[in-house]
């Protein structure tokens, strides 16, 4: 769902924002460093999220000096079917959401409206850091894609738990059955979901890939978490002495990653920055991709600092592919001039940012 428009109060240094941001195109903040285009993402991105990507510190993103901050937004796919959500955080801890004029119970119910997808620098961390940030990144298409994700995984967590505190308990074999059992058949389940996944997206992830860099000998696996040639109860079965020893189960959907390699190498040790900076951008905008044939959703990209580390080829290509999904896009990058040729044939709304001020710029 886009958003049409945007009131922020106190958040980070932005003291009272509002603007009017273009539904289907592009959404340009530029401005000097320390003038405020993150924070603008970040507070989108707590609207669709209720959390920030910077801080879990309430303290550090509430306007030093105030006592909360407030972001609001309209959205819809038009006018007249517009819905009204707000978020509102009090230093104190309280958080109150609003959506469609009632009270939402928690933040998940934010997710489920807007689908906010973020590039920014900490997303090469889907190439170079651990399998968590693959596994996030996985779960996000799938809890999208399959309505009964997020329950079966909430239950995956549940069992795991039990089991590792009876591990840790020294108990005996027997009295962990089971939970051995509950935990193979929902791994069945997590299995199931996350592969079916990978099947729909990696044809999509080839043909985005195709359109912004030309690697060969690349190959993307999921790796459910265990050998999956084997049967994982007998894993459990194998393992149990080692899962004894160390205090938590070793093997399980708890440990699924994306295996990304050239030519049987791991990506991040062969492609250079920028080639990381366009693989990451084509696994995200694959996703986004499927996320609206899939779930006839569409998600909101903020893209930080879009011009650093790519030519000005890549991103042209970048641009481009954007543009066709046809959706809300919000870009940061420290002088305009740096995407203006770029952008010129497409939609777009540009915006100054200075010292926590935000002004709409008409060409
Ligand atoms: N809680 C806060 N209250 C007021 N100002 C804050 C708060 N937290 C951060 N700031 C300041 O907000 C400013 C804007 O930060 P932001 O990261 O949005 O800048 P930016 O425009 O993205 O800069 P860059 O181009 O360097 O990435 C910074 O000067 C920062 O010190
Ligand atoms: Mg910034």
């Amino acid at each position: 769902m886009p958003l049409t428009r945007l009131d922020i109060t106190d958040f980070r240094n932005l003291a009272s924002i509002k603007i009017e941001p273009i539904s289907t195109g592009f959404n340009v903040f530029y401005g000097l460093n320390g003038s405020g285009k993150t924070s603008m993402l970040e507070a989108i991105y707590y609207l669709g999220l209720g959390r920030s990507f910077r801080s879990t510190i309430i303290g550090r993103i509430i306007r030093n000096s105030t006592e909360k901050f407030l972001i609001f937004a309209h959205g819809g796919a038009s006018h007249d079917q517009t819905i009204s959500i707000g978020i509102e955080r009090l230093l104190r801890g309280e958080m109150k959401i609003r959506i469609g004029g009632k009270d939402a119970r928690s933040a998940a119910e934010l997710a489920g409206i807007t689908p906010v997808q973020l590039i920014n620098s900490h997303c090469y961390n889907l190439l170079d850091a651990g399998p968590v940030f693959r596994r996030k990144y996985l779960d996000w298409g799938v809890f999208y894609l399959n309505q009964d994700f997020l329950r079966v995984w909430r239950d995956c967590i549940q069992i795991l738990k039990q089991r590792n505190a009876a591990l840790r308990r020294q108990r005996p074999k027997k009295e962990l059955d089971s939970w051995t059992e509950e935990l193979v058949s929902k791994a069945a389940l997590m299995d199931r979901f996350r592969r079916d996944y990978m099947e729909r997206l990696q044809p999509i992830l080839s043909e985005t890939l195709s359109e912004l860099i030309s690697i060969s000998g690349l190959n993307t696996s999921y790796y459910p978490g265990w050998d999956k040639t084997a049967n994982y109860r007998d894993i459990l079965e194998a393992s149990f002495d080692k899962d004894r020893l160390i205090g938590h189960t070793q093997f399980g959907p708890h440990r699924a990653d994306l295996k990304i390699t050239i030519n049987k190498i791991p990506a991040k040790d062969i492609l250079s920055r920028g080639q990381q900076k366009l693989f990451v951008c084509a696994m995200i905008l694959a996703q986004g991709a499927l996320l609206n044939t899939g779930a006839n959703k569409k998600p909101i990209y903020l893209i930080d600092d879009l011009p650093a580390e790519l030519d000005i080829v890549s991103r042209t290509n970048l641009i481009a592919l954007l543009s066709k999904q046809e959706t809300q896009i919000f870009v940061t990058a420290v002088e305009f001039e740096s995407l203006g040729d770029a952008l010129s044939r497409f939609p777009l709304r540009m915006f100054h940012v200075e010292h926590g001020n935000v002004t709409e710029v008409r060409r």
